[in-house]
């Protein structure tokens, strides 16, 4: 079992319980697939991150949830309820989070490759900060700003890549040269330009407050050392900020820690990571007044789960499959997407007992790729069994596609 029992996920009558209730039950009521998120689990996050930093932070912490990760209407009531702040990427994800409660204050824009109509969309919200991602993009935002809110005080971030990067797999480094594939990464605005980007945005009439950086996704213990050094890249850079002229109020350090996925695997030292950075910044006589993180992952991934009814049970050339009632690409992609991906997958009908059985769980879509998990060990499924794949509540519905024309599942939080 690589897997272990929460507040969240337990083992009853030899069956998965899901915060208090039996998967089978929520299976039997819902219909499969289906995902359940744990609105306890979220909040003992959010509850853990915040006591955290009250402890360690020497200023005001925000912990702007990486929405991406989940833009569950329910999730962001809770979150906003709690006084979370909001990263999102899109104009959708802030007016998404605009009409869950969160004030524009408290939502700062991060986008990519932005466009005009982009811009046009965020610049009509009222208090909003725009992180600048690109010197390049400075211009169409002057422009958009010039033509449409020329008497408008926009308040901007600036997004810097430090140099270096740090995730669990190719795909979700965000900073750094390359990526560890190759692949160059798009993200953030090189060290040697981050003060122009300070002048230009102001001489352009924007208000300039914070600086950003996001290394990437998926931290475990042995990223710390890279993770620190990343943390005193960022408030030297801030310092040397402050020094041209322009003090900051705020101090993004985004987000990449956690949750655990496999048992088995290390976790990374959030209380460390905290202390650290709190240090860091007490000691550096800047004139911020407000650190930010950004938990996408941390604060959703482990209090969600999907489950799968098996529909039959099928045996080829040795192999045993499990044949479910959903596809990867509808329900929990990141296998499919990122090799390295893995979820735990549990029979949740009969957790343990009769000899186990090498099980590959197979989904619904025309597709090779479409596999849950590969010759997995759990009691062999019988037609009619549940099967949960467990840490779906992070970049799983939401990165979640119609491919076949399937239906993405529906989402209870409980
Ligand atoms: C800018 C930014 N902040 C925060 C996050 C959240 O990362 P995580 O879910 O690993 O905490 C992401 C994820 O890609 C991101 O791009």
């Amino acid at each position: 079992m690589n897997w272990w029992e929460t507040e969240f996920l337990a083992v009853k009558d030899n069956m998965l319980w899901i915060a208090g209730q039996s998967a089978e039950s929520l299976a039997g009521r819902y219909g499969t697939p289906l995902y359940v998120y744990g609105k306890e689990r979220i909040l003992e996050r959010y509850a853990r991150l915040d006591d955290v930093l009250a402890r360690h932070s020497p200023l005001p912490a925000h912990i702007c949830f990486a929405m991406k990760a989940n833009p569950h209407r329910g999730i962001l009531r809770l979150l906003q309820r709690r006084g979370a702040w909001i990263d999102a990427v899109s104009p959708c994800e802030v007016e998404t989070a605009l009409k869950a409660g969160f004030p524009a204050e408290r939502i700062l824009f991060t986008g990519t490759s932005v466009s005009r109509a982009d811009l046009r969309r965020v610049f009509a919200i009222d208090g909003l900060a725009v992180n600048i991602d690109a010197a390049e993009q400075l211009d169409l935002m002057s422009e958009v700003r010039r033509a449409e809110f020329p008497a408008k005080s926009i308040r901007v971030f600036v997004r810097w890549n430090p140099g270096i990067g740090r995730g669990f797999n190719a795909g979700i480094i965000t900073a750094g040269k390359k990526s560890s594939d190759g692949t160059p990464v798009k993200f953030g605005v090189e060290d040697k330009k981050v003060i122009g980007v300070f002048a230009r945005a102001r001489r352009l009439g924007f208000h300039p407050v914070g600086l950003h950086q996001h290394l990437g996704s998926g931290w475990v213990r042995e990223d710390f050392g890279m993770v620190q050094t990343a943390v005193d890249r960022l408030v030297r850079k801030a310092r040397e900020v402050e020094k041209a002229g322009f003090p900051l109020e705020f101090l993004d350090f985004g987000g990449g820690f956690g949750p655990r996925y496999l048992k088995n695997r290390s976790v990374f030292p959030l209380e460390d990571y905290v202390a650290y950075l709190s240090a860091a910044v007490a000691g550096a006589g800047l004139s911020v007044k407000a650190l930010a993180i950004e938990p996408g992952k941390y604060m959703v991934g482990d209090a969600g789960v999907l489950l799968l009814g098996v529909e039959y049970v099928k045996e080829s050339y040795g192999k045993i499959f499990a044949c479910v009632d959903g596809g990867t690409f509808n329900t929990v992609p990141r296998p499919a997407i990122y090799l390295q991906a893995h979820h735990e997958i549990v029979n949740a009908s009969r957790i343990d007992g009769q000899a186990k059985a090498r099980i590959t769980v197979a989904g619904n879509l025309c597709e090779t790729g479409d596999i849950f998990g590969r010759e997995r060990s759990m009691p062999l499924p019988i037609s009619g069994d549940v099967l949960a794949v467990l840490c779906a509540g992070a970049y799983c519905r939401s990165m979640a596609s119609n491919f076949n024309l399937r239906e993405i599942p529906r989402e209870v939080l409980i």
